[in-house]
């Protein structure tokens, strides 16, 4: 979470709890928050106080909590209006189906939604996390409730799928502490690429040599999953064409699953046509064995090795930097470069080679796997380092350089 820092520092929540077994998590959605540097004011209905208690919530937030529009503790007694003014945003998670009809109607016979009336609806956003049972989930008044307070100018942040409390499977679960940290990080970002579709490779390849062997390298995936995160924040529609990884989809990022650098092509071209802005972080294997055998190699005892003959992979990256989008201008191409020595120049000739507009080295020696690296930006002006940090700073980083890099959207 240490990455969320950059987002969170200096931001003030109100978060407030409605009834439901969902507020468990929120107990975790406090931890991650002060964690990532956010303050966090946590006010509580009573229905939410019979799931956990105000002493949990007080002493993760550090702070006291508030449960009651009557309260002598501020000096004029109006906690609604006091609580409500200094927020960034206001969260309700757990946020109930009551407690959603309550909003509707404008009620203020208690202090969560006294407040939620009361706040600048023109300085405090409200998001809303619910969390119901299916049956309540799926249920026209809730639905009608949920179109009604986004029409009035709540963000409602959807609903897992999955076990319920109650023993049923289906909609309505609450999101994830981690998931719902997602929508918030990308509810506080920039929209520098709002309006843009973008592409990104990750990950390694896998390319067989039989059915239970292959060739592929340590790519871990980070910095392009770090990368189709940032730019989702940023509001673009992005897709993701991963390798073989071992990394968590980032919400709202569309994924394609591939193994081969074939396969990763194909992916890649019949995605091209959408997007404006392709950034290739995948480590594409160059070669793959001519022909991956049906049957797996056995041993014969003769103590002959088998011998490989390769072909070479198509280059995903330059077949988009130099098709008719691209070099129209409707396409904006992005390479990456891991070299073991001299990044800068051969970084410069690969984005000469390759004919994009922008490469980007990663200033080693050995990136794979790590959670931080350092890059180095090269385009026709010159270079740019992006200092060493978290692969997730560095990724709101390059998308800034991007946006900054493309034409107006039309
Ligand atoms: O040629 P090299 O593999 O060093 O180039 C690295 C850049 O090219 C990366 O952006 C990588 O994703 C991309 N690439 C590709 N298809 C290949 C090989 C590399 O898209 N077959």
């Amino acid at each position: 979470m240490r990455a969320m820092t950059e987002v969170f520092a200096g931001k003030h929540l109100v978060l407030g709890l409605s009834g439901g077994v969902a507020c468990y998590k929120s107990a975790q959605l406090v931890r991650l928050l002060v964690q990532a540097g956010a303050t966090v004011q946590v006010v509580m209905t009573e229905a939410a106080e019979q799931f956990i208690t105000p002493v949990t919530m007080q002493a993760l937030s550090g702070r006291p909590v508030y449960g009651s529009q009557w309260d002598a503790r501020e000096p004029n007694n109006m906690p609604h209006i006091n609580l409500s003014r200094e927020a960034d945003a206001m969260l309700i998670a757990p946020c109930s189906a009551d407690f959603i009809a309550r909003l509707v109607q404008g009620r203020s016979d208690e202090l969560l939604s006294l407040m939620c009336l009361a706040r600048p609806m023109d300085r405090v956003p409200l998001l809303l996390a619910p969390a119901m049972n299916r049956e309540m989930w799926a249920h026209p008044a809730t639905q009608r409730n949920l179109a009604q307070v986004a029409a009035d100018g709540a963000l409602v942040l959807g609903v897992g799928t999955g076990d319920q409390a109650c023993g049923e499977v289906g909609d309505g679960r609450m999101l994830e502490p981690e998931e719902i940290m997602e929508e918030l990080a990308a509810f506080f970002t920039p929209k520098l690429l709002q309006g843009r579709q973008v592409l990104v490779t990750a990950g390694p390849t896998f390319e067989a040599i039989d059915p239970v062997r292959g060739i592929t390298n340590h790519s871990s995936g980070k910095m392009g999953f770090a990368i189709a995160r940032a730019a989702r924040e940023a509001g673009a529609q992005v897709t993701l064409v991963a390798g073989p990884v071992h990394l968590r989809t980032p919400r709202g990022v569309q994924r394609i699953d591939v193994q081969s650098a074939q396969q990763m092509f194909d992916a890649v071209h019949q995605q091209l046509p959408q997007a404006g802005v392709f950034i290739a972080t995948a480590a594409v294997a160059d070669w793959r064995p001519a022909k991956a055998s049906d049957q797996k190699i056995k041993k014969d005892g003769s103590g002959q090795t088998p011998t490989l003959t390769f072909v070479e992979n198509p280059d995903i990256l330059a077949a988009a930097a130099q098709s008719e989008p691209a070099r129209s201008g409707r396409l904006y191409c992005v390479g990456f470069a891991a070299e073991s020595h001299d990044l800068l120049q051969h970084a410069s000739a690969k984005r000469l080679r390759k004919q994009v507009p922008l490469l980007v080295g990663n200033i080693g020696p050995a990136t794979f796997g790590r959670d931080d690296n350092a890059l180095l930006l090269i385009d026709e002006a010159g270079t740019q380092e992006l200092p060493h940090a978290s692969k997730s700073l560095l990724a709101r980083q390059l998308v800034a350089e991007i946006a900054r890099r493309l034409p107006p959207v039309r």
